[in-house]
């Protein structure tokens, strides 16, 4: 199964360097989730445990990256606990059937899920955090 990669990149920078590091770990773990996935070889429970440990790292970041934009007053906070909510929706949906079996379409389904979710979301909305700590500052 081919993927690009998912790298950590400064672009991704959100100014706040417990966020970046968190998300910089969700890339690396992505990462390895994909690769682990690719590999025809891998055992079921590899693929689940690569799986969870993502999930479980994602669960956790959603919470902490709500709790820091509570804390800045971030403006846009509602519509972004929505794109967490939806994401978190999707995640359970997908966990169910994961980690009670195999079936080959989630596996496809899980793929693009995270890369939506892993990077996309980063770059299109976490990212927005940086812009408004930037304009927060400005005199
Ligand atoms: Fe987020
Ligand atoms: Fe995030």
């Amino acid at each position: 199964m081919a993927h690009e990669e998912l790298e950590w990149s400064d672009k991704f920078s959100t100014d706040i360097v417990s966020l970046d590091q968190q998300h910089e770990e969700l890339i690396y773990l992505s990462q390895s989730l994909l690769d682990t996935l690719s590999d025809d070889c891998a055992p079921l429970p590899k693929k689940q445990t690569a799986f969870k440990n993502l999930v479980d790292h994602a669960l956790g970041h959603f919470d902490y990256e709500e709790r820091i934009m509570r804390n800045i007053h971030y403006p846009d906070y509602e519509h972004h606990l929505s794109e967490h909510d939806d994401l978190r929706k999707e995640i359970g949906k997908i966990s169910e059937s994961i980690l009670h079996g195999e079936d080959v379409a989630d596996w496809k389904g899980l793929v693009s899920l995270v890369q939506v979710w892993v990077l996309r979301h980063i770059v299109a909305s976490d990212t927005k955090i940086r812009e408004y700590l930037r304009q927060a500052d400005m005199p």
